[in-house]
């Protein structure tokens, strides 16, 4: 059934926010029209398999891990950038399946996170102003007239990006890459010089005892030891994009976002009648919403009617982006508001975009304040009775030194040796294992409430 109302281009109708201004608005109606043509990037049978998992989670019988970069780009498209961060989310997997004992739900921010929202509609260098930089999909990093003009063009080479990226990450999926058996492997070799190798080295000869022990009990293989369920995500920004990518499948009737298995609205385009929500209400998809620390608590139990009006368990994900210093005053009333109205949400915190600080030029995040973050988002969830259902980071695969702290101890002076990122500062491959094991640690003790935990986690 197709919500009342809802067609894929219904939130043309709507106010919107943060769109590119096209200088060519008969080129964008051809780029629409050819992607209208392509081939879906994803299959709906895959979005409900997801979603199904995501329900599971919701439920605590399962974890998500959603995971990679702030922003993609055109120059980066490259197979060892998208291996590595594949496998740092592989091995994250492992030690939060392994360690905090609970089936995890991978979920990439890849193969489509190009559009981004900004603050300001332009920037200005040296009393220049020209148009913000909002992602490889609308215009390009370099601060010129040229580079900043909006180009439809840029869609169909996102689309061809992510096509490419989509063919890869399945590959690595099922074809043997991420085989359990090959877990020592996946150390990147900056991480073998690091704290966290050891660590990590252990938790894999575990696995590997395990396997082995299996095989000689005579318990062949199974699937889930040779391949993974992988899937992908990104804001759904850029609706025109959007709606091009919406098809019907054939076997429901229903309309499925098909640029990717999972969509999320941003926190700056959460407006309950805005043209974000409305475009997302009506895809079949299992989709998320960012909550910042602006959320009132009514007007987030009327966005869960909106965008979930069946009350599905795993339709709707919330991403708590509070910051840690404001979590626990902001984050407690939202989960008493939504458990006292019965609706069904999949909780993760982003322990990344509320603690977002400049320091000497460099936008940055303290590891420190992402750790505090995350623990009080468990802490909060231990005391309501709540479902704490994973977690939503900026991370890569790539050697940067983008967030301070973590096991090197990155300092502010460190910042400048790889600061990579085209938006948002990303933790490293190291900094993301010492999340995962955190993580793993917090599972684990949760589950075992006689373990040295407040008496209100065993409720
Ligand atoms: C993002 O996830 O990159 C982002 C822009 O987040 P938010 O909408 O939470 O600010
Ligand atoms: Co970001």
């Amino acid at each position: 059934m197709v919500a009342r109302g809802w067609h894929p281009g219904s939130w043309r109708d709507m106010p919107i926010r943060q769109v590119p201004d096209y200088p060519d608005m008969a080129k964008l109606a051809e780029v629409e029209a050819r992607l209208a043509r392509f081939p879906p990037l994803v299959f709906a049978g895959e979005a409900r398999r997801l979603e199904a998992a995501l329900a599971r989670a919701g439920h605590g019988q399962g974890f998500v891990l959603q995971g990679g970069d702030c922003a993609e780009s055109f120059e980066d498209f490259t197979a060892n950038i998208i291996r590595d961060t594949f496998r740092v989310l592989l091995q994250m997997a492992v030690v939060l399946t392994f360690g905090g004992g609970t089936p995890v739900v991978k979920l990439g921010r890849m193969a489509g996170q190009f559009a981004k929202p900004r603050s300001s509609d332009t920037e200005t260098v040296d009393g220049v102003s020209l148009p913000s930089y909002r992602g490889d999909i609308i215009n390009g990093p370099e601060f010129s007239a040229a580079s900043r003009l909006p180009d439809p063009a840029r869609m169909e080479f996102a689309y061809m990006q992510s096509a490419g990226t989509l063919n890869l990450l399945r590959a690595f999926a099922t074809g043997g890459y991420a085989d359990l058996h090959q877990v020592h492997r996946w150390n990147l070799g900056f991480v073998e010089r690091s704290p966290l190798a050891s660590r990590y080295q252990d938790l894999a000869s575990r696995i590997d005892e395990t396997l082995s022990f299996m095989q000689a009990c005579g318990m062949s293989d199974s699937p889930q030891v040779r391949e993974t369920d992988f899937y992908t995500s990104h804001e759904s920004l850029l609706l025109p994009y959007e709606q091009a990518l919406t098809r019907v499948d054939s076997t429901t009737g229903d309309s499925y976002a098909c640029s990717a298995h999972f969509l999320w609205i941003g926190d700056r385009t959460r407006q309950p009648d805005g043209a974000h929500v409305e475009f997302l209400r009506g895809v079949k998809n299992p989709i998320g919403m960012k909550v910042g620390p602006s959320m009132e608590a009514d007007e987030l139990v009327k966005l869960t009617e909106i965008l979930n009006p069946a009350n599905a368990m795993g339709r709707l994900t919330l991403i708590t982006r509070m910051g840690a210093d404001k979590l626990e005053a902001k984050l407690p009333p939202l989960l008493r508001a939504v458990k006292r109205a019965g609706r069904n949400v999949v909780w993760l915190s982003d322990p990344m975009h509320g603690n977002t600080t400049t320091v000497g030029g460099y936008k940055t995040r303290p590891f420190d304040a992402v750790l505090t973050e995350v623990r009080r988002f468990f802490d909060a969830h231990a005391a309501e009775g709540t479902q704490p259902g994973g977690v939503h980071v900026e991370m890569t695969g790539q050697e940067v030194t983008e967030c301070l702290g973590g096991a090197h101890r990155l300092s502010e002076a460190d910042l400048a040796l790889r600061y990579q990122t085209f938006c948002d500062p990303r933790l490293n491959a190291e900094q993301s294992l010492e999340l995962a094991f955190l993580i793993a640690a917090e599972l684990k003790a949760r589950r075992a409430p006689s373990a040295s935990l407040p008496a209100q986690a065993a409720q």
